[in-house]
């Protein structure tokens, strides 16, 4: 090795000692507290050379490497051939969904490895699936969160989950304990990488029974502690925290003035087009009752059920009593849908303007209602790299309309969701209309944009076919003189008297007969 940077993978630790596999072919041990914090196997870096010729001063190359990173895999494969089982590991086996390449997501049985000092083992319980996890199915490696050698290093999939820690890494101890329940804000943002929990990491993800959680997780502190009397509406922070950080990014500018003022306008006019799927929901949910509610909101959509469901749920007349003119509409047939929504507001356009599918003519839509200063979140995620759509420059500059994008939200998005469900401000339980098991994760991904409804929830260490609430009296008659016949009639009768939602007790109820109780 001369004095350049050379590329190296983190083979493997053993008693504080890291050994690197680099790219002349070599593999180096050096001591593990000389690399950088967040290594880890599979790690990798970038080194130059010490006095001794031992690589030196470290660097975390951040997930996205290129050729580099796919060369390095090779060689990192080529000699881990030869080299034994490290002794002292502890395997635990779990049962997890994993993503291997595009579509190919399967449910396996994999051993975890004992946690490291700077790790946590947890027990996942409960993990709502996401249209964005979909879309990872749907482009495998070429995802920007998922690893490029995906297919030799299968990810967990899932990424709104809520469960129990169950091993506390000694760095840790101080913070978390077994037994504590926690919630994971995913979009880590560590040192720029995109990498996150669900997408990118061989042992964490929320399609498992148990993870490990990585150090990067609790060094950007977003291993939170969660103390609500039910797991699911912790799966459902990760989806509320993303609505809210939506609505934190918009903002406004003062004619005269460079100062953004961050958050939608209080008192203004929203729109939420394309916003009866349930991240809809739980955004007109968060409008109506956040501190900054608009004074008109519209939500779009083109699907009559859809809808109709929707204005049960979070109800007009529930907005007026916060001040707020709600109203659901179907564009499908408007003519002109811009004139159509512009009129709505007297003719001013909206100061808030949601998209929340990746349509070009809803985003062009969008556009068009914007009022002046008004501002266009796009919230959708595109699968397509070169999803474009028009927008109108003209008003760019003499209307100071503006644009801006958001993928997740932070941590204090997730605490503030947390906090409006624990007081009962929000309730995003209407988000969900399905419930299933471990066993029906993998399918459910793969057929999501099929599968009517809304939000669909999985309970890890259940096994039960994806099944919808309001279809669980039926399930109860077609499985009576069984297990699960009584389990669905109970749920049932559980839901009925909750206005059809999922809750607590019926949470309590699935739960009953688990591991997790044992
Ligand atoms: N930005 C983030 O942080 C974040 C987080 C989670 C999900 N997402 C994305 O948010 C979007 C919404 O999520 P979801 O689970 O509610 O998705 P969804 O697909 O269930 O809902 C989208 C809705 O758009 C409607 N729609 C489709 N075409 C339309 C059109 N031309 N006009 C009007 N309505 C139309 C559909 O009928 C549907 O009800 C997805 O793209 C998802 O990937 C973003």
């Amino acid at each position: 090795m001369k004095n350049e940077v050379v590329h190296f993978v983190l083979d493997r630790i053993e008693e504080g000692i890291a050994v690197l596999v680099g790219e002349d072919g070599k593999t180096y041990d050096v001591p593990l507290a000389s690399l950088p914090e967040g290594s880890r196997e599979g790690s990798h870096l970038d080194a130059g050379q010490a006095e001794n010729g031992k690589p030196a001063l470290f660097t975390l190359v951040s997930g996205d490497t290129g050729e580099n990173k796919k060369r390095l895999s090779r060689l990192f494969k080529k000699s881990a051939k030869n080299i034994p089982e490290p002794k002292g590991f502890d395997y635990m086996k779990t049962k997890a969904v994993r993503l291997h390449s595009k579509m190919d997501l399967r449910l396996e049985e994999i051993e975890l490895p004992e946690i490291r000092d700077d790790e946590i083992l947890a027990c996942v319980i409960s993990d709502s699936i996401c249209m964005s996890s979909h879309k990872a199915a749907e482009q495998g490696a070429a995802h920007k969160r998922v690893p490029d050698d995906v297919e030799d290093n299968p990810v967990i999939i899932g990424h709104e989950f809520c469960g129990r820690i169950e091993k506390v890494g000694a760095k840790w101890a101080d913070k978390f304990k077994a037994g504590d329940k926690f919630v994971i804000q995913p979009a880590l943002n560590y040192k720029g990488s995109l990498a996150a929990p669900g997408y990118s990491y061989k042992y964490c993800g929320g399609a498992s029974e148990y993870v490990i959680i990585p150090p990067e997780v609790m060094i950007c502190d977003c291993l939170l502690p969660y103390d609500g009397d039910a797991f699911f509406y912790g799966s459902l922070a990760e989806p509320m925290s993303c609505i809210v950080g939506g609505f934190h990014a918009n903002y406004h500018v003062r004619p005269g003035s460079y100062h953004h003022e961050m958050g939608i306008v209080k008192g203004g006019k929203a729109a939420i087009l394309a916003g009866a799927g349930p991240m809809g929901l739980g955004a007109a949910d968060y409008a109506v009752h956040c501190d900054r509610a608009p004074s008109l909101l519209i939500v779009t959509d083109i699907d009559d059920a859809r809808l109709k469901r929707a204005a049960e749920i979070v109800s007009p007349e529930e907005a007026a009593r916060h001040g707020v003119d709600l109203r659901f509409v179907n564009t499908a047939s408007a003519e002109d849908p811009i004139a159509f929504l512009r009129e709505m507001t007297g003719g001013t356009g909206f100061d808030d303007v949601f998209v929340y599918a990746p349509v070009k003519s809803v985003v062009e839509t969008g556009d068009g209602i914007l009022a002046r200063d008004g501002c266009l979140n796009f919230f959708a995620g595109p699968t397509d790299p070169a999803f474009s759509a028009l927008f109108n420059f003209y008003n760019v500059h003499y209307g100071s309309t503006h644009i801006v994008g958001t993928s997740g939200g932070n941590t204090d998005d997730m605490r503030e969701s947390i906090s409006m469900m624990e007081k009962g401000t929000i309730n995003p339980a209407g988000m969900i209309t399905h419930i299933g098991g471990l066993n029906a994760y993998a399918d459910t991904v793969i057929n999501l944009p099929s599968i009517k409804g809304a939000k669909k929830l999985v309970y890890t260490h259940v096994t039960l076919p994806l099944t919808a609430i309001a279809d669980f009296g039926a399930k109860a008659e077609e499985l009576a003189g069984t297990p699960e016949g009584e389990l669905f009639a109970d749920l049932d009768a559980i839901c009925s008297a909750h206005g059809g939602l999922w809750c607590r007790e019926a949470e309590e109820r699935i739960l009953r007969d688990t591991a997790i109780n044992a």
